[in-house]
């Protein structure tokens, strides 16, 4: 496995190089994108997507999202293409919004898990842009992490799980997004989001002018729909846990009522910050939601770099801004109950 820097503009123009000649010949590369990074594949090759599902461990249920760098290529990715579509795109593209579309028959069946819609998005890295722009087909790319656990936010996150199972890991620098992009089903009415991300769906409703279901309100229903939703997903190794506390006393005797060691637990706190030198490791993540999404996946992952037996989050505040993140805390939390 290779890891290739993009810091210079030969060392981009070159990773861009190498990266669309193994697309072309059917391979997978490791990418980075503004969200997380991604595990790409050319979209119409239904071979070379197929290897995508191995290198994860990816149910076949679990459908791919398609990235594009133009909106000529998208709309080749879709049968059809709404009024909706055009203003979100124009709004939110290239950004971290990806549109449910039916399905467009170039599109190969094991992208879309055999269903009749597409996810599609334009990312706003320019390292991925180069590269579709470069390759000029459509590149269907998952988070480049193995099925059910964290997303990785930096190319030392891929290499450190899959590096044994990717050859060529391109380093665009830690994702500036932080989480994974909003999923919006456009072939719903009214529009649904399927999963939350840092465009919120008050944020799409301004611009449709119409109302968009949000995923808090379809949760159970959605489940089959968007497996993203399903609770054994962003799980870090570690056992995790959201927790509030008014002071240190409280949070302590809270860790102590789950049954954890204080010497083996690590806390991510972002407002009420403890002092004790009790704990195995205190981070804290900015208290401001953009700059708390870009943080929260590398946290996680260090805490299991550092063998955590378990992460104690402090609560964020309930509001649209914050809903992205409660949800990836909710899952993280919840499938480690279902594991244990
Ligand atoms: O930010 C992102 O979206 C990242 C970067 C790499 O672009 N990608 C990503 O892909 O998170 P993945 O495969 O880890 O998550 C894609 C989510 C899954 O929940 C999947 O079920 C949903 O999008 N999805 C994809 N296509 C869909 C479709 N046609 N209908 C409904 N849900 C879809
Ligand atoms: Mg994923």
């Amino acid at each position: 496995m290779r890891i290739l820097p993009t810091d210079t503009i030969e060392l981009f123009n070159d990773a861009v190089e190498r990266a669309a000649s193994l697309l072309r010949a059917g391979q997978v590369v490791a990418v980075p994108t503004e969200t997380v990074y991604g595990l790409a594949a050319n979209a119409l090759d239904a071979e070379a997507v197929r290897r995508i599902f191995e290198i994860k461990g990816r149910p076949a249920n679990n459908p791919i999202i398609v990235h594009v760098a133009s909106i000529g290529l998208a709309r080749q990715c879709a049968r059809e293409w709404p009024g909706a579509a055009d203003k979100l795109a124009s709004a939110f593209w290239p950004g971290p919004l990806t549109l449910v579309l039916p399905r467009a028959k170039s599109i190969p069946d094991i992208v879309t898990a055999g269903g009749d819609t597409v996810g599609i998005r334009w990312p706003q890295h320019p390292f991925m842009q180069r590269l579709i722009q470069k390759c000029g087909f459509p590149i269907a790319a998952p988070s480049a992490n193995p099925s059910s656990a964290i997303s990785p936010t930096t190319a030392h996150h891929v290499a450190s799980s899959l590096g044994e199972r990717v050859s060529l890991i391109i380093d665009g620098g830690p994702s500036n997004v932080g989480i994974e992009s909003t999923v919006v089903d456009l072939t719903a009415s009214p529009p649904k989001v399927l999963r939350p991300g840092m465009i919120s769906a008050e944020a799409l409703a301004a611009v449709l002018g119409e109302t968009v279901v949000s995923a808090a309100d379809t949760t159970t229903t959605n489940a089959i729909r968007s497996p993203g939703l399903l609770a054994k997903h962003y799980a870090p190794k570690a056992r995790l846990i959201v927790l509030s506390w008014r002071d240190e006393k409280e949070l302590k005797s809270r860790i102590e009522a789950f049954g954890l060691e204080r010497g083996v637990t690590h806390i991510i706190a972002h407002s009420r910050i403890p002092a004790s030198e009790d704990f195995a490791r205190i981070s804290v993540i900015p208290n401001d939601p953009q700059a708390f999404a870009r943080a929260l996946y590398a946290e996680l992952h260090k805490c299991d770099e550092l063998g955590a037996k378990a992460i104690v989050v402090e609560e964020v505040p309930d509001a649209p801004e914050w809903a992205a993140i409660s949800d990836r805390l909710r899952r993280a939390s919840a499938s480690q109950q279902q594991r244990n």
